[in-house]
């Protein structure tokens, strides 16, 4: 079955759907949960479950961004993984990281692609007065944020909404959509998953 490698910086709600998700059936194992913080809590939670972890602090490498990420691509590649799921993973890669796993590496975004790249997704949703909101799925090219779509949820904006609550509802739509988009890219379908 295919290995598949899963980076975040925090609580790894994300990473943890697509664990329970790699039973049975599944075209896919993990094989290795890393982050860019040795505190992350999703990394403990991977732990738990048995799965090989590591991180290389990024801090101490300052402005040395290659550096760093040469340091997080031996870690990586030391666990041969044949797919790499960014899941809350809050450092911007540079092209030379991202062409290490090119046409292997999955991404999510808490909107609906192409609008509201970057980070405040949800407040920036309802500064807009948009109707509905949503999250992606996205293989990851050298622009943030970018890359062919392989997923959407959406979910309705409602009166009151805070970017908490917002971010809370598309969440939940996360934890449907990136197993769907996982599952069926394991199995070599780039048919986008719309939930
Ligand atoms: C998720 O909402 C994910 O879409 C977002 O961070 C959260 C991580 O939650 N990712 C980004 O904003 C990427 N720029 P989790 O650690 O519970 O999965």
């Amino acid at each position: 079955s295919k290995r598949v490698a899963i980076l975040l910086s925090g609580g790894g709600s994300n990473m943890m759907t697509l664990v329970d998700s790699m039973t049975g059936d599944h075209p896919a194992r993990p094989c290795f949960v890393g982050s860019n913080d040795p505190n992350a809590g999703g990394l403990a939670k991977a732990a738990a479950q048995g799965i090989p972890t590591g991180a290389v602090d990024h801090k101490p490498f300052g402005k040395d961004r290659g550096a760093f990420e040469d340091a997080l691509r031996a870690l990586i590649d030391a666990h041969a993984p044949d797919i790499v799921c960014l899941a809350g993973f809050m450092r911007v890669l540079t092209a030379d990281f991202v062409q290490a796993y090119e046409g292997r590496m999955l991404n999510i975004h808490p909107s609906l692609l192409p609008k509201y790249k970057g980070l405040h997704t949800h407040a920036r949703a309802l500064e807009a007065g948009d109707a509905e909101a949503g999250c992606t799925v996205h293989e990851v090219t050298p622009l943030l944020d970018d890359g062919p779509i392989l997923g959407q949820a959406r979910v309705a904006v409602e009166a009151g909404d805070t970017p908490d609550t917002l971010a809370q509802r598309v969440l939940t739509q996360e934890h449907r959509l990136y197993p769907a988009v996982l599952r069926r890219f394991a199995s070599g379908d780039r048919t986008p998953v719309i939930l």
